[in-house]
């Protein structure tokens, strides 16, 4: 079948498949009329939207989640990236029941904190480290330190990473192609209203995996530039490896021009490796950024690294909050890297991610469809485009119809997805075989419908 073929019956699968998930789900339909009225789009963060309404989620156990309408799924969502650990793993449930017990909240360091500070720079390689309550905030403090250490106001950042939402990095998320400007110069493109005009000349971007491009900037703007914020390995748009020696060759052009490196291991850090992105391709930056995995599902977020740096906090750079390092979110957080998220938890993860990419990569060879299965560990995901992805602009490449194709075809089988096609699927060390068998069999499925 030619890949217009196949586009059209994908066209066809998701009209038929949104229709069912519909039928399936009437209570989260009923939830969403009622928390509308009190809730833009009727969920608590508009990355939770979906059209017409969201699947609310009533519990999780182990792989498993259950809708409001008790429909069961495997969870492969991962509540975006973080539930490494699974849903109420007794480890992290027995913690937090702890510490509730002996208080919930005090705003005063806990020894439970800087256990937890201990272990962040142990497998992290950093020397210090402060917490924050997202990763939002982590790339926010992260930042400032960047701009008060170097005395520079400018930030660099990839297009098409997403940081968090605050002003700062809120440029060229998810640009349309008609905003993107040429590949030479990309454009800074707010994603939201309400960033004020000015602040666009403070973020420039910067294609991925193109360290020519990074140099180039470099030169001409390198005395402005406080730092570049990065994710090593881009996770916002699928997962598009950094190609040989383009991490290597961006530290060294970082530091030949004095600008801070940032590494946003949100999402890669404690899930693709025990050390993150920076182990797993063995650089490392200046400053990293955590949240997501390193929290165990509770909210927690960190930043960290060279000492010079972080010593700014005491002589100058503002960083605060409430609920830093607060004692529920730092049990949670202590108990995932400490007793769950251990050397032997990354191997089974390993080994259940390479299963299921494989088994994703079969199907699609054995149908031809425009696609390639990405296997990172925990993290992977299938792409609708031939070649891997080496940057924003490949994405914009990719069949989004076969992605609203695939999304409720997923869900209705029983296969807990993200709603967004730039997301990957997440491996819990609760996961089974016959839970990775599962999403190889219903995307077998998928292939099969789309071609047969
Ligand atoms: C790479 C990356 N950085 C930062 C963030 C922001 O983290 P949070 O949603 O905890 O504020 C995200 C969230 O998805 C992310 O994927």
């Amino acid at each position: 079948m030619t890949d217009d073929a196949i586009t059209a019956r994908a066209r066809e699968i998701a009209e038929r498949e949104a229709a069912t998930l519909l039928e399936r789900t009437p209570a989260s339909g009923r939830l969403y009329e009622r928390a509308s009225n009190v809730m833009p789009y009727g969920v608590a963060s508009s990355f939770q939207a979906n059209d017409p309404y969201p699947i609310y989620v009533r519990r999780g156990e182990g792989s498993r989640v259950w809708d409001v309408d008790d429909n069961q799924y495997v969870d492969f969502h991962g509540g975006f990236g973080t539930m490494a650990v699974g849903h109420a793993h007794p480890k992290v449930v027995e913690a937090v029941e702890r510490a509730a017990r002996t208080g919930t909240h005090f705003a005063a360091t806990t020894e439970t904190t800087v256990a937890l500070a201990e272990e962040l720079c142990r497998r992290f390689r950093l020397d210090q480290v402060r917490f924050t309550n997202s990763g939002t905030e982590a790339t926010m403090e992260a930042i400032r330190l960047a701009r008060g250490a170097t005395e520079r106001d400018v930030v660099l950042k990839i297009e098409g990473s997403y940081h968090g939402h605050h002003d700062a990095v809120m440029f060229s998320v998810v640009p349309n192609s008609d905003v993107i400007g040429g590949r030479e110069a990309p454009a800074s493109t707010p994603l939201s209203k309400g960033i004020p005009a000015d602040a666009v000349k403070q973020t420039l971007v910067v294609p991925f995996n193109d360290a020519e491009a990074l140099a180039r900037v470099l030169d001409d703007r390198g005395a402005e530039i406080a730092c570049l914020i990065m994710e090593p390995i881009m996770m916002n748009i699928g997962i598009v490896l950094p190609q040989p020696g383009y991490l290597e060759r961006v530290k060294d052009l970082c530091a030949k021009h004095g600008v801070v490196l940032i590494y946003d291991e949100v999402k890669s850090g404690a899930t693709v490796a025990p050390g993150g992105a920076s182990e797993r391709f063995g650089v490392q930056p200046d400053l990293s950024c955590f949240a997501k995995a390193v929290g165990g599902g509770a909210a927690l977020g960190a930043f960290g690294g060279r000492a010079d740096l972080m010593n700014e906090i005491t002589t100058g750079v503002a960083h605060m909050g409430t609920f830093n390092g607060n004692p529920l979110s730092a049990a949670a957080g202590l108990a995932a890297l400490t007793e769950v998220l251990t050397d032997d938890a990354y191997e089974y993860l390993d080994k259940l991610g390479t299963i299921l990419a494989e088994g994703c990569q079969r199907a699609i060879d054995d149908t031809g469809i425009a696609a390639h299965a990405v296997d990172l560990g925990c993290k992977g995901c299938v792409s609708y485009r031939r070649e891997p992805l080496t940057n924003y602009r490949d994405f914009l490449e990719c069949n989004v119809t076969l992605f609203e194709a695939s999304w409720p075809w997923m869900v209705n089988r029983g296969v807990f997805m993200t709603p967004g096609d730039e997301e990957q699927w997440t491996i819990s060390v609760q996961h089974s075989e016959t839970d990775v068998n599962l999403y190889i069999a219903a995307f077998t499925e998928l292939c099969q419908a789309l071609t047969g």
